[in-house]
């Protein structure tokens, strides 16, 4: 059976974006392309996506499947990392930007593919890159980083409270031969816990961290939130009349808590600690946060897409000065 690739939080995620015809938004986790093409159609006939994605392969999929917007120019194709979001869109000459998007983490097509090394349910190559043309994989991770180094990956980024454990034996296994495929790391990280039905896999956590750590998700996270800031306003600087909005959704509690400390903190006119009984910081609001609270899927989109089991959604608009 093929997996529906279906976009999560599509409903909401145009609520917030508010394509109208000739605007122009940014997709900076273009992926399979479902929120790309929903932007596509409610900007048509003249608005244009900017579709920036790190893997090679979500590229080419979507060039195939939205040709026709592509030829037109209403889509634009950028491979690269939205770490590097203000020379991507400096690059493509994209101007006056209303909206950008980013969906964090991996798509179905990438988890679904064993060949890519995200999945701990089907044996393959132990790679985790989402861009496959740069860095480390999973497996030169695994096979290089100290015991300490291990453990620390495993319980800053999976949470995972066997990660001393699970980092000893992976030293261990690695000292007979090098540690390659995916099968063999999810045997290592699920020993000695019973699964039972119903509950995650055991070694979901230690997936999840070394995928983090591969990609650095979380550093390219924090880059790219001020680079959103800077695009985003310089929309206002050229006479747009409403603030451009960001929409993210993400799908662990690390990332959720980079964007909403960042759009907290930016959502303020003074962030001077509380002891100051005057403000010196001079900081000014640059944000208004259109989610006080994140919004999350209703159990609807969760039985029909499980994958948006733990997404959260985080939106705000630039403040015009
Ligand atoms: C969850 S999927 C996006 C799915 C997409 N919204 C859709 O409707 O099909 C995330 C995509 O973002 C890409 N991605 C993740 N982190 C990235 C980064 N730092 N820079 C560029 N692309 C990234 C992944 O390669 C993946 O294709």
């Amino acid at each position: 059976m093929q997996t529906q690739h279906v976009p999560v939080m599509l409903e909401e995620v145009l609520k917030f974006l508010r394509p109208e015809p000739g605007g122009h938004y940014i997709d900076g986790t273009l992926g399979g392309g479902g929120h790309t093409k929903a932007l596509l159609e409610r900007s048509a006939p003249d608005g244009k996506v900017l579709g920036i994605d790190a893997d090679i392969q979500a590229l080419a999929r979507v060039k195939e499947r939205l040709a026709e917007s592509v030829s037109s120019g209403q889509l634009v194709l950028a491979h690269g990392n939205f770490a590097e979001l203000a020379r991507i869109v400096d690059e493509a000459g994209f101007v006056s930007i209303q909206g950008i998007l980013l969906d964090l983490g991996f798509s179905s097509h990438q988890m679904d593919n064993p060949e890519r090394g995200f999945a701990f349910s089907a044996d393959g190559p132990l790679d985790m890159r989402l861009d496959q043309s740069e860095g480390m994989s999973a497996a030169n991770l695994v096979n290089s980083a100290s015991e300490q180094e291990l453990a620390n990956i495993i319980w800053r980024y999976g949470e995972e409270k066997r990660s001393r454990q699970i980092a000893r034996r992976i030293v261990h296994e690695r000292a007979k031969g090098a540690i390659t495929r995916t099968a063999q790391l999810a045997k290592l990280a699920a020993a000695g816990v019973p699964f039972k039905s119903g509950a995650i896999h055991p070694a979901t956590k230690t997936f999840q961290a070394l995928r983090i750590a591969v990609n650095h998700e979380l550093e390219r996270l924090e880059a790219v939130l001020p680079q959103m800031l800077e695009v985003l306003s310089a929309r206002g600087e050229m006479g747009g009349k409403d603030g451009g909005r960001m929409v993210i959704i993400s799908f662990h509690s690390l990332e959720d808590r980079l964007v909403k400390e960042f759009m907290r903190r930016e959502a303020k006119d003074c962030i001077c600690p509380p002891q100051v009984p005057v403000c010196v910081c001079g900081h000014k609001a640059r944000l208004r946060l259109l989610t006080p609270k994140p919004m999350i899927p209703t159990s609807e989109e969760v039985s029909a897409n499980p994958r948006a089991r733990s997404a959260k959604l985080r939106a705000a608009e630039i403040v015009l000065k």
